[in-house]
């Protein structure tokens, strides 16, 4: 494992004209951030070694380096599920290219569906803490010697950048909320029975990604800033059909404002 992530982590070095310390994540709501990067090199997934291949609609595979703003970044566009078949080596296999590519700051989106009553389609919820409800961990299996054995996750997202972000948005005149992810393997959406049970256990949103990828960012030494758009709700009343067109049509309305954020974020960090 850990040879592989070397190699991976030689190959793009090679390539790389730039030595970013921030990545993103693109996930749902935030895709349009890369037609923002400049100075561009884009490597589409299939072209680098041992990384997987993205099936999802909306998610086009490849990693880009550039700037955005004053800043170097590399960042995912399309990121890979456990839904899609992939063991959690291989979801989490990026982040661990990324440390040793020197990374030391990621950022994520995704779309969520609300789960806190005061939630409305379309609202920012920058995530606080994590509840892991994927089947299998990140870390299962042999320690990988980036972090410990047993790691702490009591700071998984980095409280000074929620603080800065906060900022941002207060001084955008920008409504964001805050609250607890909940990960969960998917790919159905929930039943009413299932967002009620996780609005019991602590949640305030709940989505299929982000929470494996922050673990294993958190286990290497790399600090963690995620948003969610949240796309539906599943506040009991208010609970609707959802389908993946409705996700990512909320998501798309929701990206300038997300946007926002996170470009002035990623340059103040
Ligand atoms: N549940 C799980 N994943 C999601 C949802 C949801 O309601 N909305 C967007 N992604």
């Amino acid at each position: 494992m850990l040879e592989r992530i070397q190699e991976t982590a030689s190959f793009l070095k090679e390539k790389m004209h730039t030595r970013p310390e921030t990545a993103i994540i693109l996930g749902t709501g935030l895709g349009s951030l890369a037609d923002e990067i400049t100075d561009k090199y884009e490597i589409p997934y299939e072209q680098i070694p041992y990384f997987p291949v993205s099936t999802v609609e909306g998610h086009k595979g490849k990693l880009i380096f550039g700037k955005l703003g004053q800043k170097d970044i590399m960042a995912m566009q399309g990121r890979f599920h456990y839904y899609e078949g992939y063991t959690m080596q291989q979801v989490t296999f990026p982040v661990r290219v990324m440390r040793e590519l020197g990374i030391k700051t990621l950022f994520v989106s995704n779309a969520a569906g609300g789960m806190h009553p005061d939630f409305e389609i379309g609202d920012l919820m920058i995530i606080t803490d994590h509840i892991n409800f994927f089947p299998e961990h990140p870390l299962h299996g042999k320690n990988i010697p980036y972090g410990p054995r047993f790691p702490d996750m009591s700071e998984a997202y980095d409280r000074d950048l929620i603080r800065k972000a906060d900022a941002i948005a207060a001084g955008r005149g920008i409504k964001v909320q805050h609250g607890v992810y909940v990960g969960t393997q998917g790919p159905t959406f929930e039943t009413p029975a299932e967002y009620r049970m996780y609005r019991i256990l602590g949640g305030d949103a709940v989505g299929m990604s982000t929470v494996p990828e922050v673990i294993v960012a958190n286990h290497c030494g790399i600090r963690v800033f995620g948003i969610s758009v949240i796309t539906d709700l599943g506040v009991e009343g208010k609970i609707v059909e959802v389908s993946h067109e409705e996700v990512q049509k909320a998501a798309d309305a929701a990206q300038p404002k997300m946007a926002e954020i996170m470009r002035e974020l990623i340059n103040q960090a």
